[in-house]
């Protein structure tokens, strides 16, 4: 990666992840361009990162100007793309990622890097239909994007030992910090964290220690900033249930079954804060312990 111009990144789809990505490399001093599906998408994409850019603390006006300057929207993939780096972050739908890796690989040069956003697929897959695979790999952002600290980078059975270090270049130029996971089901990052609060879930349904007293086990004696049921209930226990079953399912795994209590929470519609309810009650934005009702 050459420091000697301004560097230049693609991301592919300016949604809630897409559009973080976008801001915190147009906050590093790149070049963004966000490709959308069309028109409308892209002009909300673009609006987007200009709330994400505005709402920075302690930045002048004028540098974020600066940095909305250096954002363009487009749509669709059809001419070529003056780009070191590529980022897609578009829904976690297979075929349409690997059609538009393959498209985006055509119209990018041969060095740069390619990479996916996905928090589930493999890797590998979705390098299948690349005619470099060497040059792709997985940067797992984390949501929020701009308050976020890591950067899972995957490797897939193609991907080169140059394409991750390049990968973790382009991290730490964001002011993140890396890790590098071999592609597997739920990476680093959701395998510990969904095992961890899938336990506490049993402890609740074993009745070993109320919610907020689990969370105080681990925030007290761990030193975690957050325990694993008060995360259950921010993250959606919808969303940790469908990790679950699908951890579950890929790694052939007990570990990661279901408990009861949490299927049983969802058909409720006891999804967290979100709904208002999971573990504990949520009052504008804060939990409440339930017992202390
Ligand atoms: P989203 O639904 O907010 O954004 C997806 C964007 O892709 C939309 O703006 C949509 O218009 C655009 N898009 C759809 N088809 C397109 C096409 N053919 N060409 C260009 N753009 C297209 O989704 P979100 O949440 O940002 O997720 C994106 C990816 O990031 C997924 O792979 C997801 O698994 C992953 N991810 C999501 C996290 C989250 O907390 N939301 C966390 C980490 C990864």
């Amino acid at each position: 990666m050459s420091m000697s111009r301004i560097e230049r990144a693609a991301v592919i789809g300016g949604g809630t992840m897409g559009a973080g990505i976008a801001q915190v490399l147009l906050e590093a001093g790149c070049e963004v361009v966000i490709v959308e599906a069309d028109a409308e998408a892209a002009e909300r994409a673009r609006g987007r990162v200009a709330d994400g850019l505005g709402r920075r603390k302690n930045v002048a006006p004028e540098e974020i100007e600066a940095r909305a300057g250096r954002l363009r929207a487009i749509t669709g993939l059809d001419g070529p793309l003056d780009v070191d780096l590529v980022v897609e972050a578009i829904p976690e739908i297979p075929d349409l990622k690997r059609s538009l890796l393959a498209r985006a690989e055509k119209v990018i040069g041969p060095n740069a890097l390619l990479a996916s956003n996905t928090s589930s697929l493999p890797i590998t897959d979705l390098g299948g239909a690349l005619e470099r695979p060497e040059r792709f790999c997985g940067m797992h952002f984390f949501n929020p994007v701009p308050l976020s600290a890591l950067v899972e980078v995957v490797t897939g059975k193609g991907t080169s030992p140059e394409a991750v270090a390049d990968a973790r270049a382009w991290v730490a130029r964001l002011g993140l910090e890396s890790i590098v996971v071999r592609d597997s089901p739920g990476f680093a990052t959701s395998r510990l964290g969904v095992a961890l609060g899938l336990e506490a879930i049993r402890m609740v349904e074993e009745e070993v220690a109320s919610p907020a007293d689990i969370d105080a086990a681990m925030e007290l004696g761990y030193n975690h900033p957050m325990g694993p049921l008060k995360l259950t209930d921010l993250v959606g226990l919808d969303v940790r249930l469908a990790i679950a079953e699908h951890l579950a399912e890929e790694l052939d795994d007990r570990r990661f079954e279901p408990p009861g209590l949490l299927r049983r929470m969802v058909e409720a519609g006891k999804l967290g804060r979100k709904t208002g309810e999971g573990f504990y009650r949520w009052q504008d934005g804060k939990p409440i312990p339930k017992e202390a009702r």
